[in-house]
């Protein structure tokens, strides 16, 4: 049984801007966020609270979640690795924050300089000052499936982690396959361990789509009981310390499948795809959403 709602994440100013080359003006983020939740999104990650030497691309965090017209009802989450970012975050206006760790030491290291434990130590204390500013917490679990140093990730690893995690608060749990290498086989038995700690109206998923793999990894969690997708407009993005991985799956095409299927998502195709032309432009390439460039021919 499908859902027949689905909320999507939308995440392409945060983890589609930070991994752009260029110098994306903070006004055109703003814009884009902006245009992201005129098409209906009700959940727009807008930045990152991390350190300007590690992600340059969103060392301009204050001023974007500064200059965003919050509309009520949608959620602006915001990255805070530590609790400096959590203080600079809530001092720029953030109601939700995300903390991230991972499944995979070595990408821990490589991406936020500390084992898991550490990781989840700092983030114990990040959850404890976000809960008493009565904050919502997202929780991100990063090589699901795999690393690109270690190779495939055992499912207990990221249970373990995504079980700490929605322990300490976070409301939801997004399971990031970073660098896009899961198949529905490899998604469905993370998923089943996952969800042995995890409630699955908690659980989100976060598909990159490096083989290609994203529209039918969501398919499988849908039939799972998962109905929370996080996606980028365009298929923005990638992570800078995860060599190889390429951007999200597209917000447009997970918008044309799930419409397809029958399932609402409150998100309007054309709009969105403005969103997508808008940010497109200002890098200076084409589309990166197949739905966009085949409903542009026509
Ligand atoms: P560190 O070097 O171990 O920590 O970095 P540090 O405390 O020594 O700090 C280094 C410098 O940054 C210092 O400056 C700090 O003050 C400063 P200096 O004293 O040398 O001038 N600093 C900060 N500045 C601003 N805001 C802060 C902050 N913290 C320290 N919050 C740290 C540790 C965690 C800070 C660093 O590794 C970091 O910022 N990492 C973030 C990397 C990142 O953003 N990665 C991408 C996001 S994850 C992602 O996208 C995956 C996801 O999409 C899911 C998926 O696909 O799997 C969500
Ligand atoms: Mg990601």
């Amino acid at each position: 049984d499908l859902p027949s709602f689905v909320k999507i994440v939308e995440v392409g100013p945060q983890d589609g801007l930070q991994n752009e080359k260029g110098n994306v003006p903070t006004s055109v983020k703003i814009q884009l966020i902006h245009k992201l939740v005129d098409a209906g999104l009700s959940v727009v990650e807008a930045t990152s609270f991390v350190s300007p030497k590690w992600v340059p691309q969103l060392a301009d965090a204050k001023e974007v979640l500064k200059g965003i017209q919050q509309v009520p009802d949608v959620r602006y989450p915001v990255l805070t690795p530590n609790l400096r970012g959590f203080e600079a975050a809530v001092a720029a206006g953030a109601k939700e924050i995300a903390v991230f760790a991972s499944a995979s030491e070595s990408f821990s290291k490589s991406n936020i300089n500390c084992t898991i434990d550490e990781s989840l130590v700092r983030y114990r204390d990040v959850t404890a000052a976000a809960k008493k500013h009565g904050l919502l917490i997202r929780g991100y679990v990063s090589c699901v499936i795999g690393c690109p140093v270690e190779g495939a990730i055992d499912p207990s690893k990221v249970a373990y982690v995504a079980k700490e995690l929605y322990n300490m608060g976070c409301s939801e749990i997004s399971l990031g396959d970073t660098i896009g290498v899961g198949t529905p086989g490899s998604v469905a038995a993370m998923l089943e361990a996952v969800m042995s700690f995890v409630p699955v109206d908690k659980i989100a998923v976060h598909f990159h789509d490096t083989y290609g793999q994203a529209l039918a990894n969501i398919l499988v969690s849908l039939q799972m009981g998962i109905s929370i997708v996080d996606s980028s407009v365009s298929g923005l993005g990638g992570c800078p310390y995860a060599k190889g991985a390429t951007g999200n799956v597209a917000t447009e095409d997970v918008v044309y499948m799930l419409h397809g299927l029958g399932i609402e998502t409150n998100v309007d195709l054309n709009k969105l795809m403005e969103a997508g032309d808008y940010i497109s432009k200002h890098l200076g390439r084409p589309v990166g959403s197949k739905t966009a460039a085949a409903l542009r021919k026509l």
